[in-house]
């Protein structure tokens, strides 16, 4: 078993599985020996980074302190999985670069058709009526990772699928 840290990079739009992807892997990893910690988007904007707001400044401050607090578990051999929206690429690209440990960028892609449709926080409504604004993936920008290590296709795959995908990523690499 590896004892290397790493950080696994979620990156996808908002309800596209991130967290869920995350929370269906910690057991796994645990199981494995692994020590984990998860820095999620939500739980983040309420701790770390409460008092941002979702303007591309603010949205930039709060990746960057997620990518420095994952580097500093990672490389004491945690596997830090962060489950954030990271839409614009310069700054996920920039905390690939920062990091002293492995990083695994993986898509969580599902079309916004589906996410809009599952709104699982009711969010997208609003963001359509226009009483959120600046709304990822409806009237904020969403950058796709041109370079991933791993695409998962939430829409069309179920969480086991695409933790699998994961898991022979991470396996290939020995990372697990
Ligand atoms: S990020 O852009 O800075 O990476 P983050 O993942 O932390 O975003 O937060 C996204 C979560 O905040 C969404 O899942 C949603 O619950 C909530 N949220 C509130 N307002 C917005 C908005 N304007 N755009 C995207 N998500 C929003």
């Amino acid at each position: 078993m590896s004892d290397k840290g790493f950080i696994l990079w979620f990156t996808g739009l908002s309800g596209s599985g991130k967290s869920t992807l995350a929370s269906y892997l910690i057991p796994l990893f645990k199981e494995a020996g692994k020590k984990v910690e998860l820095l999620d988007g939500d739980e983040v904007r309420e701790n770390l980074s409460k008092g941002l707001g979702f303007s591309k400044e603010d949205r930039d401050t709060n990746i960057r302190r997620i990518g420095f607090v994952a580097d500093l578990l990672a490389r004491n051999g945690v596997v830090a999985i962060t489950a954030a929206i990271s839409p614009y690429r310069d700054i996920r690209d920039e905390c690939r670069k920062k990091s002293h440990a492995a990083f695994v960028e993986v898509y969580v892609e599902a079309p916004l058709a589906v996410v809009e449709e599952r709104d699982t926080k009711g969010l997208y409504k609003k963001a359509r009526a226009g009483i959120i604004k600046q709304f990822t993936g409806i009237s904020d920008p969403y950058e796709e990772p041109t370079n991933p290590e791993v695409v998962v296709h939430t829409g069309s795959e179920s969480i086991e699928e695409s933790a699998q995908k994961i898991l022979k990523y991470l396996k290939g690499k020995g990372l697990v």
